[in-house]
């Protein structure tokens, strides 16, 4: 699919794909976006419209976008070390309406251009859901933030107000509702205070790609988009075209990604291992171009260790091994 499908089909999303798809229990999604579109306003067909069938046609309504950091990483962040420790929050964006998926529409002499941002309860009612039984779990601080612009947008105050009858139902979580603006600054002036944040579509997209400054690098961030069966699990960055070919893209997003399919499968020991063996590349400083541009190494030689780590059941003596042999292959 995306930029490849147009080339051979002239269809982003061909239906043996969407079929394909439909015959798994989850898909493990790389990367999509081609530069030759991007400066190109005029394109009827885009590499992106294919990721939004898909979302659609697995009603992947509920994109979940873990935010934390690596004290290892602190030093990459524009933002001081003490703003960063302890960061530990998940983006609940919505992902299959709003003003993506509205109706679009371009006049005929071209002057004037309209997106239409719609939103149903039901559609907000079982995003929200998910996001407080969320915030439910032990592991977290019992919190949900609702970011949305209700003090200027419709769709925003119907989002407020199904928000607010289900924390009616949910006595012991805190709710906090903060307009996108100011959330975009809280995001960078107090990181620690989110726990979970709930939103729609557009104000997710736009926030989670902030959020990843936190964590040092866009290339680390994993999502879930889970919806009425097979979850789609991705990096939450676009295409990185320019490292086509070369072996520098960072490859920890995919694997975190892989790691939340696996979750998704009930697989939770060998998710878990799959986010021990990125943490141990982290802290033996195994990382990417983005991470370090110096003492870098190449996206298979990281795969590879977290193969390795994964392979040998993370046993301490392998690790030490392999971190004597990779340091000798060191770029
Ligand atoms: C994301 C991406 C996509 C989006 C693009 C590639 C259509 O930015 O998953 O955040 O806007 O949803
Ligand atoms: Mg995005």
């Amino acid at each position: 699919m995306g930029a490849i499908a147009i080339d051979k089909t002239g269809n982003p999303l061909p239906q043996e794909t969407i079929e394909a798809c439909f015959n798994c229990d989850a898909v493990l999604f790389g990367a999509i976006g081609h530069p030759k579109y991007d400066n190109n306003p005029a394109a009827k067909v885009r590499p992106e419209q294919g990721l939004l069938q898909l979302r659609k046609a697995l009603q992947l309504f509920a994109n979940i976008r873990p935010v934390n950091t690596y004290t290892a990483l602190h030093h990459l962040s524009p933002l001081k070390a003490k703003l960063l420790q302890d960061v530990d929050f998940v983006i609940f964006r919505e992902l299959t309406g709003g003003i993506y998926f509205g109706n679009k529409y371009l006049s005929e002499d071209a002057l004037t251009a309209v997106d239409e941002c719609v939103y149903t309860v039901s559609e907000i009612e079982r995003i929200a859901r998910l996001a407080f039984q969320y915030a439910e779990k032990p592991e977290r601080k019992q919190k949900i933030t609702l970011i949305d612009k209700a003090n200027v947008l419709e769709t925003s105050r119907l989002w407020r107000s199904v928000v607010q009858n289900i924390a009616n139902e949910y006595p012991h979580i805190t709710v906090e509702y903060l307009y996108v603006d100011n959330a975009a600054m809280q995001i960078i002036q107090n990181p620690k205070q989110f726990d979970v944040v709930l939103t729609e579509n557009m104000f997710g997209d736009i926030i989670s790609d902030e959020a990843s400054v936190l964590s040092g690098s866009l290339g680390l961030l994993p999502s879930a988009s889970l919806g009425s069966g097979i979850g789609l699990f991705e990096p939450i960055h676009g295409s990185y075209t320019q490292a086509a070919g070369k072996d520098i893209a960072n490859p920890v997003g995919s694997i975190l990604s892989a790691a939340m399919l696996l979750d998704y499968l009930q697989l939770h020991n060998e998710a878990q291992l799959v986010r021990d063996a990125v943490a141990w590349t982290i802290d033996n400083k195994f990382v990417s171009k983005d991470i370090d541009a110096i003492n870098f190494y190449f996206t298979s030689t990281i795969g590879d260790l977290v193969a390795d780590f994964i392979a040998n059941n993370n046993t301490s003596s392998a690790n030490a091994q392999n971190i004597e042999w990779r340091k000798s292959t060191i770029i």
